[in-house]
């Protein structure tokens, strides 16, 4: 098939190509880099099908447009599809596929990379040892052997973020209205939300986006938690009230803050904007507070997991090609 991809970068490219061509050339693929949009819509040519991530543009418009130049499937390199109109999707009948799942682990172990990093300042004792600055004072850390961990969805993230933190002696502690039964397997306890969220030293959060998880952590939740608890979200941004928890990192209710999503993120991440003005006070905010450690998305970026989102979505796109059914389609009835 021919397929347009949008809003490529270097190892989107390595990946994908790869990927399809493991068994000699099987796609035409044509790598794009602008984000898919309304103005760009058309440079999908004469594509049969368009490869987009998570930050791309799919609402009914660009989907009509899309549609006029012939293509029939929407081939999404991310698990996320709340950027797509599917109801637009399925009245032009083109298909919308996505890649379900990949390496949890990923993601576990970039939470795991954050709490280790905001609870020993190795953010700020490698800056300081670059400048020569060997002091200790203010680099004071916990052990996380005997501390709390509530961990927010039981589902394969945070499952293997159980495995991990069972290994390092903390009592891990699970909140999920469908929670895994491997979770308690592994030693860990499921609890209701608010006991997971006064007992824990350490929140993470690994449930999905949903009208019912939205603003989860705000005002009231974060009044539930222990004093100086460390936030971490590696889920969704929209997840955490970004001005409730810039006001409990004010008034030190909230002792440390990893996040490697954030509720405005399509407008920041993923680019090098270092050379202009960040317009978004509440994020420029944020990074003012010296317990505060961001990253860019960055969780799922591991070799493993770009092979895995590579292989299934040139499978989604061969299997389109052959049945006209592609292998992990989106049906209407995943819509949150
Ligand atoms: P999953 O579907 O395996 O698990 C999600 C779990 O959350 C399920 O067990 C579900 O029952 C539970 N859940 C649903 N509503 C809940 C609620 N109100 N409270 C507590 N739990 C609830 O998903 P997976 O693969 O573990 O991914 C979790 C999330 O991580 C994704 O939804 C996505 O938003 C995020 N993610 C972030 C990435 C990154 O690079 N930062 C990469 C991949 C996923």
């Amino acid at each position: 098939m021919k397929v347009a991809v949008f809003n490529t970068k270097p190892y989107d490219r390595q990946f994908l190509t790869a990927a399809n061509t493991k068994d000699g050339d099987r796609h035409e693929l044509r790598f794009l880099e602008p984000r898919l949009g309304l103005d760009t819509a058309q440079l999908s040519g004469n594509a049969d099908a368009i490869c987009a991530f998570v930050n791309d543009g799919l609402d009914r418009s660009i989907l009509e447009r899309l549609k006029d130049n012939g293509v029939r499937l929407v081939a999404l390199r991310c698990a996320g599809f709340n950027n797509v109109d599917l109801l637009a999707a399925r009245d032009l009948e083109i298909t919308v596929a996505r890649v379900p799942a990949y390496s949890p682990s990923a993601v576990a172990e970039h939470t795991v990379a954050l709490i280790l990093s905001l609870n020993r300042r190795i953010h700020r004792a490698h800056a300081r040892v670059r400048e020569g600055n060997f002091a200790l004072d203010g680099l004071l850390g916990f052990d996380l052997r005997g501390r709390s961990i509530g961990i927010v969805g039981t589902g394969n993230i945070g499952l293997c973020l159980a495995g991990i933190m069972t290994g390092f002696g903390c009592r891990v502690l699970g909140f999920d209205p469908r929670p895994n039964p491997a979770f308690e397997a592994l030693g860990g306890r499921l609890v209701g939300l608010e006991e997971l969220l006064s007992e824990s030293d350490i929140v993470s959060l690994h449930c999905p986006l949903t009208p019912d998880t939205r603003h989860m952590i705000d005002e009231t939740s974060i009044a539930k938690m222990k004093p100086g608890v460390m936030l971490i979200n590696t889920g969704r941004g929209a997840l955490i009230d970004t001005r409730a928890v810039i006001q409990g990192l004010k008034n030190k209710k909230i002792g440390f803050l990893g996040l490697d999503v954030y509720e405005e993120e399509s407008d920041l991440f993923f680019e090098n904007l270092s050379g202009q003005i960040i317009q978004d006070d509440d994020f420029a905010r944020l990074l003012t507070f010296p317990n505060v450690l961001i990253t860019g998305h960055q969780a799922f970026f591991t070799q493993e997991a770009l092979m895995e989102i590579a292989d299934t979505t040139i499978r989604n796109i061969s299997q389109f090609e052959l049945t006209g059914q592609a292998a992990h389609p989106i049906s209407l009835e995943l819509r949150v």
